[in-house]
């Protein structure tokens, strides 16, 4: 069983509608979509906004439908110069980046636990989904994806980002969610199309764009699940 997470109706409803035999629960609020989409069992879920709502949906997506692997596809903002919007984001690490105990000595978005800023993702998945989005010919590039409950469009927020993190893209859900997947030993995967570049113009960029870029999230998901063993 496939997990896949999207925050907003935009990311998640292109792949509901192609899910066979479906099965719909409602659990914490949240919508799960169970059934076959390309011939793979998947459980798909619009979780909302946010870290906590990521992490709430992915977590009853391993203990009530057993998930296997959870994947979270979706918009975000470009931090890597090289990014245009429509462009694509695979992650092969994710961090919190609003994670902050550095007065006690620890580096920024250092997780007590985990002991680790950084969660892995998947080598299998990462590379099924940038094979995926490059064979639509779209730019895409495998880096650090960092997520916080804030949307990122002011220069002192992108400079920390780009400065504490390296980080080539920022959303709301990725880190969280692989955050949970790493306390559970789940694999995960995140893939981001580019809705802005999380700048002055993303206030405007953002409405303007999410649809186009989460189609593109939607298309890549679709064609990626069917080359997944889980
Ligand atoms: N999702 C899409 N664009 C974003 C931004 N600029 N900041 C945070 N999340 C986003």
């Amino acid at each position: 069983m496939i997990g896949i997470i999207g925050a907003m109706e935009s990311e998640v409803n292109g792949l509901k509608a192609s899910v066979e035999n479906a099965e719909i629960r409602k659990i914490a609020s949240v919508e799960f979509c169970s059934g076959t989409l390309n011939g793979k069992e998947v459980v798909i879920a619009e979780a909302g906004v946010g870290k906590v709502n990521a992490a709430v949906t992915a977590q009853i997506m391993i203990l009530e439908y057993g998930a296997e692997a959870v994947i979270n596809a979706g918009v975000a903002g470009g931090l890597n110069a090289t990014l245009k919007v429509g462009d694509i984001v695979v992650a092969d690490k994710v961090a919190e980046h609003d994670m902050d105990t550095t007065p006690f000595g620890d580096p920024p978005g250092f997780i007590t636990g985990l002991e680790r800023v950084y969660m892995e993702c998947d080598e299998g998945i990462t590379q099924i989904l940038k094979k995926t989005a490059e064979e639509l010919g779209v730019h895409t590039i495998v880096g650090t994806i960092v997520s916080g409950d804030q949307f990122i469009c002011r220069k002192e927020q992108r400079e920390k980002l780009i400065g504490e993190f390296n980080a080539d893209a920022a959303e709301m859900e990725g880190a969280a969610i692989g955050h949970v997947c790493a306390m559970n030993g789940v694999r995960f995967g995140v893939i981001r199309a580019m809705s802005d570049c999380a700048n002055d113009d993303s206030i405007v960029d953002f409405p303007t764009f999410e649809l186009k870029a989460a189609s593109r999230s939607v298309e890549i998901i679709k064609r990626a699940v069917s080359k997944m063993d889980h």
